[in-house]
């Protein structure tokens, strides 16, 4: 692969962050930017200023949906060392996604280094305080103007960064969710496992109806029966019971979240017994009415651990822990960040780090 071109701004002031970040409002100074045709495959990297992107009116990613993203975090840790939260897995799921969208792949390597590159020149945007970090969006769109149906030739991928706090506006509270079988997000052997924009247009009109009625999001069931568990949507789901803790087995529809496979994996490391199976939005009910629910919290890039408080299916509403945080999901919680914050040992190689390096513009 080529040389990353560097065609940098003049920086004049300082980086200015406000006191609450939010989520997604706030955007760096610079992107990566790379292209893709038949004839030179991914080609032109380049890091360069954010600006408006120019693209013709029938590029196909706007009428046929032809696009893929993904979501990862960067974190200035206490010693002022700079990383990356599982930058592999996620360049490795875009490839996943790419596939089933017919988008070339990119080389993981290489974009790895392409991150680390950019987030050098950006690093004084990222964020100190404990629960804020350097939120990472990678996608990549076809591009090229044609109005037939069939994948694209040529194909951007950008990578922009925005610092960031808390997902939800409850901020680390717990939040509420609501069952919907009144619509359904993906089927198996669609675009479920995909980080596909399609599957977040069909999650809109259920979220903007659960919010109306007073619910952070809605827990989808499966399309088929509306009768299994799968995931809230920008979460993977975990029911936590008292002999097992369960979340909904990856079955085609379902997102491989990061933080999903985060979580399996401390758990058994802690000797837990995580169950990854199909588990029925009915179980879940009985073991709240047997007093067997410990909690309920979704995991996510975005949300890293959100406790479910209030979990309501049909009419009946569910209180978990009296809509505090369950003991487990602290932990989980506690655990993860303070990997990411570099407070505990990484004995997993899940970090990543971004050597400091000179900065000279191309
Ligand atoms: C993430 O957790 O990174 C997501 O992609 C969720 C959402 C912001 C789309």
């Amino acid at each position: 692969m080529e040389t990353i071109q560097l065609n940098l701004k003049e920086r004049t002031s300082r980086v200015f962050l406000p006191e609450s970040l939010g989520f997604g409002k706030i955007f760096t100074d610079h992107m990566f930017e790379m292209e893709y045709t038949e004839s030179k495959g991914w080609h032109n990297p380049v890091i360069r200023p954010v600006e408006d992107l120019s693209v013709h009116p029938a590029s196909m990613f706007i009428h046929y949906g032809q696009s893929i993203f993904e979501g990862m975090k960067a974190f200035k840790q206490e010693s002022g060392e700079v990383v990356i939260f599982r930058a592999d897995k996620h360049f490795e799921r875009l490839n996943n996604s790419a596939k089933r969208v017919c988008i070339p792949p990119v080389d993981v390597e290489f974009m790895i280094e392409a991150l680390k590159e950019l987030i050098n020149i950006e690093r004084d945007w990222i964020p100190t305080k404990h629960g804020e970090s350097l939120y990472i969006r990678p996608f990549v769109f076809g591009s090229d103007p044609f109005l037939g149906v069939k994948p694209a030739k040529e194909y951007k991928l950008i990578i922009i960064l925005s610092p960031v706090g808390a997902y939800y506006s409850e901020g680390f509270k717990p939040v509420k969710i609501l069952v919907t079988d009144e619509y359904v997000r993906a089927v198996r052997k669609g675009l479920g496992d995909c980080k596909t924009p399609a599957n977040y247009a069909a999650s809109l009109l259920a979220g903007q109806e659960a919010v109306k009625r007073g619910f952070t999001q809605v827990l989808w069931l499966d399309g088929v029966e509306q009768k299994y568990i799968e995931e809230v949507g920008t979460m993977n789901i975990f029911i936590n019971m008292k002999d097992e803790v369960v979340t909904p087995k990856l079955n085609g529809s379902i997102l491989p979240g990061i933080t999903r496979r985060t979580v399996i994996e401390i758990l058994k490391s802690w000797k837990m017994n995580i169950v990854e199976r199909d588990i029925t939005i009915d179980e879940v009910v009985n073991a709240y009415a047997k007093g067997n629910l410990l909690s309920v919290f979704g995991t996510g890039t975005a949300a890293i651990i959100s406790s479910v408080g209030w979990l309501t299916y049909k009419d009946k509403q569910m209180v978990l822990n009296n809509g505090k945080p369950g003991a487990l999901d602290i932990k989980l919680f506690d655990e993860i960040t303070s990997i990411q914050y570099g407070l505990k040992e990484d004995t997993h190689n899940w970090i990543f780090p971004v050597e400091q390096k000179e900065i000279v513009n191309s």
